[in-house]
């Protein structure tokens, strides 16, 4: 059952509306409990889904990464998949979203502070949703800067979890030296991703490359998608670890997400890469993604 509750004040008629746990509140309103375990040992998970010209990408492979996650942390499904997407829809027409994100968190819920999972607790779930703009092609062909730092996370890397501070700390680091991205170096020298999102490389040869999705990456559900499409653009392609070395030596770099699509990478650390301008690949790529989005890769 879904309670619409507008605490009616005009001023924030056009406002954002968010949803909390089987209400939609204007976004200033919407609140969780303090004891809610999200807020005080980050025990829950997310997705980011994105709207691109009025459709979601991936949604489906979204929200069945959503349930692996769930599944991995042991917390319970706060409702069935079916009512999840009318809701994610609802969310978007309150917003009016075209281009832009819908956030998505679970928790364990709302419990005494004991570290153990509770007896009993239901499962919190928020949705918000807003809009972004697209980056201009300039910006694309210009490429962007990745800095190179230590992976500092714990081992379940694959697991959506809300518990991201080294990510911020990584991303704030980046930020701090002119850079959008981080990419973390594991202890043998190899990069694992980025702090939000994955990373690629094309050889000299021509080969891409991205790691391995096991235990030590998120698996993007964009990471999966442009495999698919590389197979499909018949671009030959290796799931592996590469070292920071091969990355700074590579012909290309960029990197994936929901957010991102596929965005060049044209330094790293102090490295020009290739020519310092975006990719042909990885502009075909990301051309072949949007047309993916408009097409197979969109729900409405
Ligand atoms: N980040 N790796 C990490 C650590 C991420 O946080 C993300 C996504 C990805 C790419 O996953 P996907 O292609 O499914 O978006 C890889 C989201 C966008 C975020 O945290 O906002």
């Amino acid at each position: 059952m879904i309670f619409y509750v507008f605490l009616l004040d005009y001023r924030f008629i056009m406002a954002r509306i968010a949803y909390v746990n089987g209400r939609f509140l204007q976004h200033s309103y919407a609140t969780v409990h303090i004891d809610d375990r999200g807020y005080q040992f980050a025990d829950g998970v997310y997705e980011v889904i994105v709207m691109y010209n009025g459709m979601m990408i991936d949604e489906l492979i979204h929200l069945d990464r959503l349930d692996r996650s769930l599944k991995e942390l042991q917390i319970r499904k706060p409702v069935s998949r079916a009512a999840l997407r009318s809701i994610i829809r609802e969310i978007v027409r309150l917003n009016k979203i075209k281009y832009g994100l819908i956030y998505l968190q679970v928790t364990r819920g709302i419990a005494k502070r004991e570290h153990q999972f509770p007896n009993k607790s239901q499962p919190s779930i928020i949705l918000t949703a807003k809009s972004i703009t697209m980056p201009s092609r300039k910006t694309i062909e210009d490429g962007i800067k990745v800095i190179t730092i230590k992976d500092i996370r714990w081992k379940r890397r694959d697991i959506k979890s809300l518990s991201l501070l080294a990510n911020i700390i990584g991303k704030q680091k980046a930020i701090e030296k002119g850079a959008f991205e981080a990419w973390q170096v594991d202890d043998n020298g190899k990069i694992t991703e980025g702090t939000s999102s994955n990373a690629w490389i094309v050889t000299q040869n021509g080969v891409l490359i991205t790691r391995t999705a096991d235990h030590d990456i998120l698996n993007g559900v964009t990471r999966v998608s442009i495999l698919k499409l590389a197979d499909r653009l018949g671009v030959q392609y290796k799931e592996q670890s590469f070292s920071v070395q091969e990355a700074k030596a590579a012909r290309e770099a960029f990197i994936s997400s929901a957010t991102t699509f596929v965005t060049p990478v044209t330094q790293i650390d102090d490295v020009l890469i290739g020519n310092g301008k975006a990719g042909a690949l990885s502009l075909s790529l990301r051309n072949g993604y949007i047309e993916y989005a408009n097409n197979e890769g969109a729900t409405c």
